[in-house]
C-alpha cells in the first residue's frame, strides 16, 4: 500500500479515496498491517513456553540454594541479593544491561527505528522486553499506531491535572495523574467480576498497553501547564510514534534531533533489572494484585528519590553551577578542584557511581555516541563539561575512596543533551525517565500474572535478632 498526495491511498495497486476508507471504519495504516500479528498475539505463543520452565523451576529445583544472605546485605539495602523474578533485562556489573541477551549496541543493530529515523523507538523496545523477539518493521507500526488510537487522556484526567498547581513537582503530578487512570482498569473491573487466575494477564496487558499509550498524552500536559501556561496541544497524530507523539505534544514537534535523542534515551532506559528502587516497588505493589496504574504510580514516587530518577535533574543543577564558576573552555586541574569541593562540602558527585554497575555506564556511552555523531551538540559548553569531567572524575573518585563505582551512569549525560535542545526545565527530566520505565516495569507486571508469581513478603529481623544469630555463631 502505498499514500499519494490529494487523500488517495493504494492498496493492492487500486486506489481508494481516504474518505472512503474512514467512512468504512478501515484506517489505511491499520490495513497495510493487517496481516502482522499483534503483540498479544505473540505472547499468547511465548508464554507456554516459558510457564512450563518457570513450572520446572518449582517442582523441580525449589529447595537449590543459590547464595547467602550476610549481615552486609540485611543492613546494606538488600545489595546482590538474588531474590527476586525479573525477565525483561539482566543487568551484569561490568557490561551493563542486556535485553533478552541483547546488549545495547545489539539493540541499535536490530531493533526498528521510526520511518526516517535511526535511534531505536519505544515500541520496538517494549515489543522485545515483552516478548523477548525482535519485532519487524510491520509489528513496530501496528504497535505504534495502536498506542496512537489509544493515546487521548480521558477528559476526568484533564481536569484533574488542570486542576493542580503548577508550583507541584511534575513527579508528583505524574504519579497522580497515572494512579486516576485506574478509574478506567479492565483488570480491576474484570478481577472484581470473577476470573480464572490464567486469565489475569491478558487483563494486565491490556492495562499496561492503555497506560503506556496515555503516558505522553499526561507527561507533556503536565509539562505544558507547569512551563507553558498551559499551552494547546495538537492532537495525536497516528503516524507518529510514542515518543514522535510526545515531542510534538509538548512543543518540540519540529525539532527532529531532539525526538531521535528522546526515542534512543527513552528505549534504552526503558528497563535496568529488577532491583532498582522503582522497578522494585512497581513489582512489589503489582504482587498485591493491584492494578498497572497503582502499581506504577507507586514506582513514579521511588523514582522521585534523588538517588534515584531525581538524579538527572541534579546532575543538570551541578553541571551549570560549575559552568557558572569556571567558564566555558575549563581546565582539567579546574574541575578536578570542583570535584573536590563538592566530595568536601559531604556531597555525592551526581552521575556517578551505581548500586550494581562497576564500569562505564552502556547508556552514558550511548548517549555519548549520539553527541559525537552531532556536531552542534559537541560544540555546546555543557556537553563539553560533560565529556572533561568524565576524564577526571574517575580518578577523583577513585582517589577519594568511597565509591565502589567511580564511573559515569546514564544520568552523567542525558539532562545535558536535552537542555542544549531547549528542553530547559530540568525538574521536568524525571518525568521523561517516568514515561521510559513503564517500558521495562509493566512488562514484568505482565510476566508476573502470566507467571502466577506470588504475593512479595521478604521476612524482616530486628537488631537483637541479628544479634542473637551472631552471639550463637560465635
Ligand atoms: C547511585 C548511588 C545512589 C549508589 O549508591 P550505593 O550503592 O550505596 O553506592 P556505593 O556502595 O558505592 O556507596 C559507598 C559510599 O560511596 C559513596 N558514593 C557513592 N557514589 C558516590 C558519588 N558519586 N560521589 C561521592 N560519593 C559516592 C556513598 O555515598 C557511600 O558513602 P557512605 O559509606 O558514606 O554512605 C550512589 O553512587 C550515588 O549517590 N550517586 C550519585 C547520584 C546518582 O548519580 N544517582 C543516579 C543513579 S542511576
Amino acid at each position: 500500500m502505498s499514500v499519494s498526495f490529494r487523500g488517495f491511498v493504494t492498496i493492492n495497486h487500486v486506489p481508494f479515496s481516504c474518505l472512503l476508507l474512514k467512512a468504512l471504519k478501515i484506517h489505511p495504516i491499520s490495513q497495510r498491517f493487517a496481516s502482522t500479528k499483534t503483540l498479544k498475539e505473540t505472547l499468547q505463543e511465548v508464554i507456554p513456553a516459558k510457564q512450563e520452565q518457570f513450572k520446572r523451576l518449582k517442582s523441580e529445583h525449589s529447595q537449590k540454594v543459590i547464595g547467602d544472605i550476610k549481615i552486609e546485605n540485611v543492613i546494606g539495602g538488600m545489595r546482590g541479593l538474588k531474590s527476586m523474578l525479573w525477565e525483561a533485562s539482566v543487568l551484569d556489573p561490568n557490561e551493563g544491561i542486556r535485553f533478552h541477551g541483547l546488549s545495547i549496541p545489539d539493540c541499535q543493530r536490530q531493533l526498528p527505528p521510526a520511518p526516517g529515523g535511526k535511534e531505536i523507538i519505544a515500541e520496538s523496545m517494549l515489543w522485545l522486553l515483552l516478548t523477548g523477539n525482535v519485532p519487524t518493521e510491520a509489528e513496530t507500526r501496528k504497535l505504534s499506531l495502536e498506542l496512537a488510537e489509544n493515546g487521548d487522556l480521558p477528559a476526568y484526567v484533564e481536569k484533574l491535572i488542570d486542576g493542580l498547581s503548577p508550583s507541584m513537582h511534575p513527579m508528583t503530578q505524574l504519579a497522580i495523574g497515572v494512579a486516576a487512570l485506574n478509574h478506567d482498569s479492565v483488570f480491576q473491573k474484570a478481577y472484581e467480576s470473577g476470573i480464572k487466575k490464567t486469565d489475569y494477564w491478558t487483563y494486565t496487558l491490556e492495562d499496561c498497553l492503555s497506560l503506556i499509550a496515555r503516558l505522553p498524552a499526561l507527561a507533556a500536559r503536565i509539562y505544558r501547564n507547569v512551563y507553558k501556561q498551559g499551552a494547546t496541544a495538537p492532537p495525536i497524530n497516528k503516524d507518529l510514534d510514542l515518543v514522535g507523539n510526545y515531542t510534538a505534544l509538548m512543543g518540540y514537534g519540529a525539532n527532529k534531533d531532539l525526538t531521535e535523542y528522546l526515542r534512543l534515551y527513552i528505549s534504552i532506559h526503558g528497563d535496568h533489572e529488577g532491583g532498582n528502587a522503582s522497578a522494585h516497588t512497581a513489582h512489589l505493589v503489582g504482587s498485591t494484585l493491584a492494578d498497572p496504574y497503582l502499581a506504577y504510580s507507586a514506582a513514579l514516587f521511588a523514582l522521585a528519590g534523588p538517588l534515584h530518577g531525581l538524579a538527572n535533574q541534579e546532575v543538570l543543577r551541578w553541571q551549570l553551577a560549575m559552568q557558572k564558576e569556571l567558564g566555558d573552555n575549563t581546565t582539567h586541574e579546574n574541575i578536578k578542584d570542583y570535584l573536590w569541593k563538592t566530595l568536601k562540602s559531604g556531597q555525592v558527585v551526581p552521575g556517578y557511581g551505581h548500586g550494581v554497575l562497576r564500569k562505564s555506564d552502556p547508556r552514558f556511552i550511548a548517549l555519548q555516541e549520539f553527541c559525537d555523531s552531532r556536531p552542534e551538540l559537541l560544540k555546546s559548553p555543557t556537553i563539553q563539561l560533560v565529556k572533561k569531567t568524565y576524564e577526571v572524575a574517575p580518578g577523583v573518585l577513585t582517589e577519594h575512596g568511597k565509591t565502589k563505582n567511580p564511573w559515569p551512569n546514564v544520568d552523567a549525560t542525558s539532562g545535558c543533551v536535552l537542555y542544549h535542545y531547549g528542553l530547559t526545565e530540568f525538574k521536568y527530566y524525571t518525568v521523561i525517565f517516568g514515561v521510559s520505565r513503564a517500558l521495562g516495569a509493566l512488562t514484568q507486571l505482565v510476566w508476573a500474572r502470566a507467571l502466577g508469581l506470588p504475593l512479595e513478603r521478604p521476612k524482616s529481623v530486628s537488631m537483637d535478632t541479628l544479634q542473637a544469630i551472631v552471639g550463637k555463631n560465635a
